[in-house]
């Protein structure tokens, strides 16, 4: 009998140990969450790559795109761009392509017969006539002529000329040490805008 009072006694002290002692809170703390810590460090220790991340690797669990560097080389759809070709200068037609164009001098009152891929300034020197010239490269004036029946465009190529606008060139003016017949026509050497 005296047993089962010292019992129900003690279970009912440790019983309310057990309820204070819960009641004030046991002091533990979780500990901090350091997995993002950790990630980071990784990131940091790894070294810049040109390619992207998979996706386990990636800092906050990933799964967004990334960007392919180098796309300068690529176009949207991943194939290669080809660079522009280059205007090629008529100087360097193929020959089974030169035409023969019969160019009257009107100054001279003579005809002069000029290929497809020769300027009108370098054949006239040819055949013996002196026409004015400075440059030779069409940044100057000093060879500009005009051809009557302009637009300058329908009756030349100008290879890299960079004097005259589109409208001088509307009006018939050309320079010959850049301009390369693809009609006949009459030039009359010597003027300028
Ligand atoms: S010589 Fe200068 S543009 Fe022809």
């Amino acid at each position: 009998m005296v047993d089962l009072v010292a019992f129900g006694i003690a279970a009912a002290l440790t019983g309310m140990f057990v309820v204070l002692h819960f009641a004030n809170g046991t002091e533990w703390e979780a500990n901090p969450d350091i997995s993002q810590e950790i990630l980071e460090k990784r990131a940091a220790a790894v070294p810049e790559t040109s390619f992207p991340e998979p996706m386990n690797r990636s800092i906050g669990g990933g799964g967004g795109a990334v960007a392919i560097e180098g796309g300068a080389e690529t176009g949207e759809d991943g194939e290669l761009e080809e660079a522009e070709p280059e205007e090629q200068s008529p100087a360097e037609m193929p020959e089974d392509e030169i035409e023969y164009h019969e160019i009257e001098l009107a100054k001279q009152g003579e005809t002069i017969e000029v290929a497809s891929n020769e300027t009108i300034l370098d054949k006239a020197e040819d055949e013996g006539f002196d026409l004015p010239y400075a440059c030779r490269q069409g940044q100057c004036v000093s060879c500009a002529g005009h051809i009557e029946d302009g637009p300058a465009e329908d009756h030349v190529i100008h290879y890299e000329q960079e004097t005259f606008t589109d409208e001088e060139m509307e009006e018939g003016y050309t320079l010959t040490c850049v301009a390369y017949p693809i009609a006949d026509f009459t030039l009359e050497t010597g003027e300028a805008p």
